[in-house]
């Protein structure tokens, strides 16, 4: 049985990326399917309309420049409603900072009083700023200790994620 107190959402980029090569399917996306099962719940997968470019060094410029304009690009999917008060957000580290989609998904829900549980892929830069800049540009949501795990790592040692998971949602009660 699906749970509904639950929420799990990801952002993810399958193709070239820092360290690992080309992938076929991004770490956060990898870890969002071990969340989906750890907790019995769904996820949502927050895709920007216009796909990033396969190219690392493409994906970088066009990134860049959306994170200049402090952009909120479209979204391919209609964003469901978030019922549950409690939401596990998946994403990359992107300059210390969320990709922008994640931003434009964030304003689609209704974040007042929404514990958010940041689950952050880098590869070396850790959580970065993230927390701080969700708190920021969303006051009303409750920022909760987050899990930090490195993308080549994810990819290579599927085992040792799943734990490093497991004990996360563990101490943070979520299952
Ligand atoms: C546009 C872009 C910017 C990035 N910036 C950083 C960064 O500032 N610090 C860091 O540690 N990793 C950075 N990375 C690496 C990603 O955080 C890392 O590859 C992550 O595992 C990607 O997750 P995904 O496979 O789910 O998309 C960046 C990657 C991209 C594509």
């Amino acid at each position: 049985m699906m749970r509904n107190d639950i929420a799990i959402a990801f952002f993810s980029r399958s193709g070239e990326n820092y360290k690992v090569g080309s992938v076929e399917r991004g770490s956060g996306a990898l870890i969002a399917e071990m969340i989906e099962k750890a907790v019995q719940a769904d996820a949502y997968e927050i895709v920007r309309e216009r796909p990033y470019p396969e190219s690392y060094e493409e994906c970088n410029r066009d990134a860049e420049a959306e994170r200049k304009a402090n952009d909120r690009p479209k979204l391919k999917d209609p964003v469901p409603e978030v019922s549950a008060r409690k939401l596990i957000l998946v994403y990359p580290n992107w300059w210390g900072d969320l990709p922008m989609p994640v931003y434009t998904f964030l304003d689609s829900i209704d974040t007042d009083g929404l514990e958010i549980y940041p689950v952050c892929t880098h590869e070396g830069n850790g959580i970065g700023f993230t927390e701080r800049c969700i708190s920021q540009v969303y006051p009303k949501a409750k920022v909760m200790r987050g899990l930090a795990l490195r993308g080549s790592d994810v990819q290579k040692d599927s085992a040792g994620t799943e734990a490093a998971i497991a004990r996360y949602l563990s101490s943070a009660s979520l299952i």
